[in-house]
C-alpha cells in the first residue's frame, strides 16, 4: 500500500524534453521487457499533472495502436490541472486541483490494498513528497542525456536522504534504482 513515483529519466535528470517529447525514451527499450508489467499489476490508483495528461491526448492514436486503448489504465486516475481539459472517452478519470492531500485520501480509498502511482511530472511528485505522502521511488535511468527538459524531481531531498534499496541493470540502455523515502524531519 505504497505511494510510488515510477518513472524513467535521462542520465542528466529529465523525464521529457522541454517540449514534452518522450521519443528519446522509446528507443531505449520496451516497457514489456521492464519492471512495468509487474509494477502496474500492483497499482490501484494513479495521479498525473496536466502536461503528462496532454501527452496522452496528443499521442492517443499511437497509445491505442500499441495497447488497444487510447487510455491504457484500468485504475481510477486523478488529473491535476487548473484548466478545463477534454476527457478521454471511457477513461476512469477525475480532474482535480490544489492541495494533493485531498486527492491522496481519495486515491487511498480507491486503491485499497494496492499501490498508488504518481506518474509525474516531477513537481507534482514533489507536492506529494512535501506533504509526507511519498513512500518509494522506482527510477529507470536511460543511457542518454537531454541537456535540458522537464525535471525528474525538482526538490532538495537532503536530510534524511533517500534509502537505496536495489540496483538492477536492464540491458545496456537502462538501469533501475529503487529508493524508500525516509519519513522524518526535513
Ligand atoms: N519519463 C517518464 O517516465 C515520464 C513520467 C511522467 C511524465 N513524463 C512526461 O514528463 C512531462 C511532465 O511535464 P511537467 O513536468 O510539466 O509536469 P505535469 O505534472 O505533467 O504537468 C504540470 C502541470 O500540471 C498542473 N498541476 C500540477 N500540480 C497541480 C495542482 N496541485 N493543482 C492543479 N494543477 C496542477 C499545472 O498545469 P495547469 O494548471 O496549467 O493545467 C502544471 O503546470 C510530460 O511531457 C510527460 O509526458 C515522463
Amino acid at each position: 500500500m505504497k505511494t510510488i513515483y515510477y518513472a524513467a529519466t535521462s542520465l542528466d535528470g529529465f523525464i521529457a524534453t522541454e517540449d514534452d517529447s518522450l521519443d528519446w525514451l522509446f528507443s531505449l527499450g520496451s516497457l514489456n521487457d521492464s519492471s512495468y508489467p509487474e509494477f502496474i499489476a500492483g497499482v490501484g490508483a494513479l495521479a498525473m499533472g496536466s502536461a503528462t495528461y496532454e501527452w496522452m491526448l496528443r499521442n492517443a492514436e499511437n497509445v491505442a495502436a500499441q495497447t488497444g486503448s487510447a487510455w491504457p489504465y484500468t485504475q481510477p486516475a486523478w488529473i491535476f490541472s487548473t484548466r478545463k481539459l477534454p476527457a478521454i472517452a471511457g477513461a476512469d478519470i477525475r480532474f482535480v486541483s490544489g492541495d494533493v492531500r485531498q486527492a491522496h485520501a481519495e486515491m487511498r480509498a480507491a486503491a485499497g490494498a494496492s499501490n498508488i502511482w504518481i506518474v509525474g511530472g516531477g513537481d507534482l511528485v514533489g507536492q506529494f513528497y512535501d506533504c509526507g505522502l511519498l513512500d518509494q521511488l522506482i527510477i529507470q535511468i536511460g543511457s542518454c542525456t537531454l541537456g535540458a527538459g522537464k525535471p525528474l524531481l525538482p526538490r532538495q531531498l537532503l536530510s534524511p536522504v533517500l534509502q537505496l534499496r536495489s540496483v538492477r541493470q536492464m540491458g545496456s540502455a537502462m538501469a533501475e534504482l529503487r529508493y524508500d523515502v525516509q519519513k522524518g524531519e526535513k
